[in-house]
Parts: C-alpha cells; sequence; structure tokens
C-alpha cells in the first residue's frame, strides 16, 4: 500500500493549478441519468471517487468516455468526460458499489424521476459520523415517492404519472439532499420549492449545469431554490467549477510551511470565510487575474478559532487541515465542529506530531507549540490525511503518512503539486 513520506522544513514557492471539484463534479457526474442525451463535462479531476462513479454509472448503463486528447491545465491535466445514458439498464445501485462512496446513493433521485423507480443501497463512505438519510427520504416522499427500507436498501417508487412538484423545507442543511431533491425537481409534474436548501457553490453548479440541460431552477445560491419541472432534459456541456476544498487546503499548506505561491485557476469567493481566517493567523492573501496568491514571510501563524458551518460558514471540508496549521501558532485556538460528530480523528495523529490538542465534546482546543517533528501517522480520512501533510511540511525531519488511498479519493497530484513549489513530499509504494 503508498504511502506519502514528506521531509519537512521547506517553504513553498510557485504556482499550483487547482482542479475541478469533487464534491461538484460527482452529482454533476449523477445529473447525466437524467437524460437520453450525451453530458459533457469539462475539468474533471482525476480521483478515486471520481473512477468509483463512473463505474456505478456505467452498471445503470451509462456509456463513459474520457477525451483521449487530456486537457492541459498549467501542470494538471484537466478531463473532459462524456456521459451518455441512453437508456438506463438497472435501477439497482448494489451494496457492493454504493457502499465505497456515499454520494453514490444520490443516483436514487434521477433514476427515481426518469425511470419511477430506485432501489439503491445505504451509502458507505468515509467515517466521519453517523450520516443518515432521513432528508432524502423525507424530502422525495414529499415528490409524492412510496419508499421503504428492507434489508439495507432504499426501495424508492413514484406515483404512476410521475413525482409530483411540492414545498419541502428541509429540517437542517444537507448538501447532498438539496442535490438530490433538486435533481428529482427537474422532471416532476409542477413545481417545487425547497426551503432552507444548502448554499454551497457546488449547489449553484449543479443548478447552472440543469439549466444547461433545460431545467427550470431558479434560487439556486440562496435557501429557497424553485424547480418547475420540464418534461425532459437534453444534453449539455459543462465546466467543473474550481475545487474550494483543495483551493483552501493549499492555501494552508502555504500559511504553514511560509512562501509565497499562487494559486492557478480558482476564485477566491468560493471561500471567502476560510480565507479570512488564514489572513487572521497571519498570511497576506491577493487576488491575481487567474486565481490567488498566498504570501507569509517571516511572520508568525496567529491563534483564530473557527466554527464550522454550513456555506458560507468555515467549511467543515477544511476544519483537519486549519487544525494542522493551528498547531504551530503562537497561543490557543478553538475549533469547533457543528456539522459532523466524528471529524476530530486527526487529532490524535497530529498529537504524534507533537500537537497539543485536548477534546471536549465538539470543540478542540489546540495549544500551539513551536515545533512539531516527524514520525510515522496514519490517514483516517479525506480531509484529516491531508492535514496530517500540511503538518508534516512544518515538522522536522521525515513524517510517513499511511493510508495514503483516502488522500487519493480527493487530491489529485497532491505530492506532485506540492513538490514542484520546493516540498519533499514523495510517494513511497511498498
Ligand atoms: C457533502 O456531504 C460533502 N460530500 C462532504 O464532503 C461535506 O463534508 C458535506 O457535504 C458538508 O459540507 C460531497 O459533496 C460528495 P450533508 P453530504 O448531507 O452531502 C446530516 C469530503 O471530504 N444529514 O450536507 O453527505 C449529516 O449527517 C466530504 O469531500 C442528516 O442528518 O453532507 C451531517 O451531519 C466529506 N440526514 C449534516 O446533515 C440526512 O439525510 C450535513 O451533511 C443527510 C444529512
Amino acid at each position: 500500500m503508498d504511502r506519502i513520506r514528506i521531509v519537512g522544513g521547506n517553504e513553498l514557492h510557485g504556482v499550483i493549478p487547482i482542479s475541478g471539484a469533487k464534491n461538484a463534479a460527482l452529482p454533476l457526474m449523477i445529473a447525466s441519468l437524467l437524460t437520453d442525451d450525451t453530458l459533457t463535462l469539462e475539468n474533471v479531476p482525476h480521483l478515486a471517487d471520481v473512477e468509483q462513479l463512473i463505474r456505478i454509472l456505467g452498471n445503470h448503463g451509462a456509456d463513459i468516455s474520457v477525451n483521449g486528447r487530456r486537457e492541459r491545465q498549467g501542470e494538471s491535466y484537466a478531463r473532459t468526460v462524456h456521459f451518455t445514458s441512453r437508456n438506463i439498464v438497472s435501477t439497482t445501485a448494489p451494496y457492493e458499489l454504493v457502499s465505497k462512496m456515499r454520494a453514490s446513493f444520490w443516483v436514487i433521485g434521477p433514476l427515481l424521476a426518469r425511470e419511477g423507480k430506485a432501489r439503491v443501497s445505504l451509502p458507505g463512505g468515509c467515517a466521519i459520523g453517523t450520516r443518515p438519510v432521513d432528508l432524502f427520504i423525507e424530502g422525495l416522499a414529499a415528490l409524492g415517492a412510496n419508499i421503504e427500507i428492507d434489508g439495507g436498501y432504499v426501495n424508492a417508487t413514484a406515483p404512476a404519472g410521475g413525482l409530483i412538484g411540492a414545498r419541502y423545507v428541509f429540517p437542517k442543511v444537507s448538501v447532498g439532499a438539496t442535490h438530490v431533491l433538486m435533481m428529482a425537481a427537474t422532471l416532476a409534474n409542477g413545481t417545487t420549492v425547497l426551503g432552507n436548501a444548502a448554499r454551497e457553490p457546488e449547489v449553484v453548479d449543479l443548478a447552472k449545469c440543469l439549466n444547461a440541460m433545460g431545467a427550470k431552477i431558479s434560487g439556486q445560491g440562496t435557501s429557497t431554490v424553485t424547480i418547475e419541472g420540464v418534461r425532459s432534459l437534453s444534453g449539455a456541456r459543462h465546466r467543473v467549477l474550481p475545487d474550494r476544498i483543495e483551493t483552501g487546503t493549499y492555501a494552508m499548506a502555504v500559511a504553514m510551511a511560509g512562501g509565497d505561491v499562487i494559486l492557478e485557476d480558482t476564485e477566491a469567493s468560493l471561500l471567502d470565510t476560510a480565507l479570512e481566517a488564514i489572513r487572521r493567523a497571519g498570511a497576506e492573501i491577493s487576488e491575481t487575474n487567474s486565481g490567488i496568491r498566498i504570501v507569509r514571510n517571516g511572520a508568525g501563524i496567529k491563534p483564530v478559532d473557527i466554527v464550522t458551518d454550513p456555506f458560507p460558514g468555515f467549511p467543515t471540508d477544511l476544519q483537519a487541515q486549519f487544525m494542522g496549521l493551528m498547531t504551530r501558532s503562537s497561543g490557543v485556538s478553538h475549533i469547533t465542529e457543528t456539522i459532523f460528530e466524528n471529524r476530530f480523528m486527526h487529532v490524535q495523529e497530529l498529537a504524534r506530531l507533537g500537537a497539543k490538542i485536548s477534546l471536549s465534546g465538539q470543540t478542540a482546543k489546540v495549544e500551539g507549540v513551536s515545533r512539531l517533528k516527524g514520525a510515522p501517522v496514519m490517514a483516517t480520512d479525506l480531509r484529516a490525511s491531508v492535514s496530517l501533510v500540511i503538518a508534516g511540511l512544518a515538522a522536522e525531519g521525515e513524517t510517513m503518512v499511511s493510508r495514503v488511498y483516502h488522500l487519493d479519493r480527493g487530491f489529485e497530484r497532491l505530492e506532485e503539486k506540492l513538490t514542484r513549489c520546493g516540498a519533499h513530499v514523495e510517494r513511497v509504494s511498498d
């Protein structure tokens, strides 16, 4: 199994190209099941989760081709992928496929809308909390679906004439349930109004793509999204938006290691709250024509308290990385996680590098230390694992991160992107 070896101490200088967002690409790919025409997605990141979803969509009958000619984008390669689901050959998403990635559960929306039925295994995914699916079930039931849970599967059936537009207010903000309800409602009879909807940029990107396919969605990016049902959707061409979590991760890496880096092909407006926290920690951040420049020269890292929240709040997907940064601050910071109840698994691994962190309920108290020391550590989930890489960049000596398959789920060419900026990071295959 591959490991990542980091020798800390080098500053980062150079340009890091930001990939297309994993968490936008996944729902966009799933949206291709809504039409028998071709959906072409540009800027699709090459990640284990994307490959896994390609297998899942293939199981439903999607014909998928990746452009032979890879689109050059800085040092990285963004792929253009064509999805054509002329016929849905199966409305079942089996346990073997869905258990590997939670987002694959989301196929329930398009399958139900287009075929009138879906049988989808209850999901798996990163072990960061219980992550129930009650909001999906309640929301789809509001659109008239009949839903039963049997033997680990959700069996959903639409009324004879198809799903029916309705008003549904989410009792809690959920990105995935907003994606699914939005997709399902595009082909429903009548108008659906979703209240307390997620406002994440990935939801906006999905709505934009669905509208390009002929859907009638408005209000995306606010907490009330309105979807007027249409009879059918067509193909479209859509560019996946930049990955704000990858952007924030590298910004924090520079804040941690010091240096001067341009994050290319991304937008500051996707992560204002996180950038503000990094700024308060002592880095200088400015916008460039094509992205963001981040500089930390000499200044120490200041302690900053954060609380994770749905967009536009501080993203839970950057919480572990920010904690990594705070381990070297000059004081005490508090990091509160409000989205997932078990997203602190990086704490004990960061402690192996010498970090001083104590947990009290949903809040971690991080007492900054003047030095971290490299050690063997283990990746526990996607974002936790990259927090160990960030800490390793500033630790003395060698940090060896094992179980890097977690990293490969969500970070495209991580070691290459960091190495080109002067970091000592390499993949070691046993
Ligand atoms: C998306 O997960 C992201 N995944 C996550 O990123 C991200 O952490 C999360 O949104 C929050 O921003 C993808 O986009 C593929 P939620 P999702 O439904 O949609 C509870 C990463 O590292 N909830 O917004 O699964 C849930 O348990 C991943 O890239 C219910 O209670 O998250 C959580 O506490 C990890 N019932 C909260 O809502 C439900 O039916 C928010 O979850 C659904 C969710």
